[in-house]
């Protein structure tokens, strides 16, 4: 199990609906990640994306015809890994729902194994009507995934649930639905991001954490099926939708939002560059001096070693930063004394980019890594994964 999606043969069915001018874009990101990709289109699916399009993306494996060269469902549907259905329409979603087999895509979908996924999308009244709430429950007890649209102002000018996932959004789930569930009723809290620690009500002392390396980390224990809450700080990079998140600015909200989740949580993981001082609060407005001011900082509650040494119900991650003389020794020291697990030492360059380096430890022992944030995430699910089995 890994992050590349290489080997990994995804069917999209496409069908009748506006959110199909999305395609094209979820091809392209697929196949970055390693997937092989075909399209089967429905007639109606046509009007809203261009064929030509979709067979040049897919190096002509974009098919409609059920009566085309060999038996095209089968061969498809003995193809595919996993087939998502994007969008689906509320015609499409009644005909699987009723057994209804009258198109390429709708008997490929009879004619599968393998995990479906259908990604609803349509006007409000239509996803809210009865019949298609009634077909989604059916197929969701029967094993379907159903990956509920999103709220927002949708093509026909309307408001309200019906918006399908944006293409990365769409990659999200699809790279679940290929995961290997290996968290599955695991819930699990990653702290990240900066604080941002108020001195006056307009100023704040911060850091240069992006909060990359959380973000990272929440999507690779989604991929294998967590339960995942984000709680952030100051971010630099979105944080994505499909992720449930809290935002959490400063050292106390962060450690209520803690105090308030963590006692069903499974995994801990504090990513977040918690400031290690904070200011004197002023609740005016610090005026301008020509001689200049001075900032007493105080030292910071601590809540890694706070709340890992109270909460000893699941795997505590820690994180340390520093420079590469002490990293190491520093590292063990933290370990022991804020109750961690797993500690990953980061070299002090690792704040604010895309690459880091450093060491994961564990009570075996330290393996180096010099990686991207999204290979360590995954290292860190797998290091998590052998520690509770
Ligand atoms: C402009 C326009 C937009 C439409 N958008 C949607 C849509 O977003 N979702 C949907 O379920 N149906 C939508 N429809 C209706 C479907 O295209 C129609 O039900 C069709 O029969 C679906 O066929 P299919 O499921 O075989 O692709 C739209 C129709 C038109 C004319």
């Amino acid at each position: 199990m890994k992050l590349s999606l290489e080997g990994k043969k995804v069917l999209l069915g496409v069908t009748g609906g506006i959110a199909a001018y999305k395609i094209p874009e979820l091809v392209r990101l697929l196949q970055k990640r390693g997937a092989s990709v075909s399209v089967v289109l429905t007639e109606n699916g046509k009007r809203f994306v261009s064929e030509y399009t979709l067979k040049i993306l897919t190096s002509g494996r974009c098919f409609s015809d059920a009566f085309g060269d060999g038996i095209p469902h089968i061969d498809l549907a003995r193809w595919a890994d996993i087939i998502a259905i994007v969008p689906a329409s509320y015609n499409t979603i009644g005909k699987i729902a009723s057994g209804i087999a009258d198109n390429l895509l709708t008997t490929i979908v009879a004619a599968s194994k393998v995990p479906i996924m259908l990604f609803p999308a349509m006007n409000t009244a239509m996803y809210e009507n009865p019949v298609n709430q009634k077909n989604l429950e059916y197929l969701k007890s029967i094993g379907y995934r159903i990956v509920a649209p999103g709220e927002g102002i949708l093509a026909c000018g309307e408001e309200g649930p019906g918006r399908m996932p944006d293409p990365e959004e769409i990659l999200m789930f699809i790279q679940q639905g290929l995961g290997d569930n290996a968290f599955s009723g695991i819930k699990i809290i990653i702290t990240t991001g900066g604080t941002e620690e108020p001195m006056d009500p307009v100023r704040v002392i911060t850091n240069r954490s992006s909060g990359r390396m959380g973000v990272e980390i929440a999507k690779a224990f989604f991929y294998r099926g967590g339960d995942v809450l984000l709680l952030h700080g100051r971010m630099n990079v979105p944080v994505p939708s499909v992720i449930q998140s809290i935002s959490t600015p400063d050292t106390e909200t962060m450690e209520k939002a803690l105090q308030k989740n963590i006692k069903d949580a499974h995994v801990l993981v504090m990513a977040a560059a918690v400031s290690d001082f904070v200011p004197t609060y002023s609740d005016k407005k610090i005026k301008r001096k020509n001689s200049g001011i001075n900032i007493h900082l105080k030292p910071n509650r601590d809540l890694l070693a706070t709340i890992a040494k109270k909460w000893k119900k699941g795997v505590v991650v820690g994180f340390t930063l520093d420079d590469d003389s002490v990293l190491l020794e520093s590292a063990y020291e933290k370990m022991k004394t804020k109750h961690c697990d797993i500690m990953i030492a980061n070299s002090i360059e690792a704040i604010g980019g895309e690459k880091t380096r450093g060491y994961i430890i564990t009570k075996e022992g330290e393996e180096w890594f010099e990686t991207t944030k999204d290979e360590l995430a995954w290292m860190i699910t797998e290091k998590v994964r052998q520690l509770k089995s």
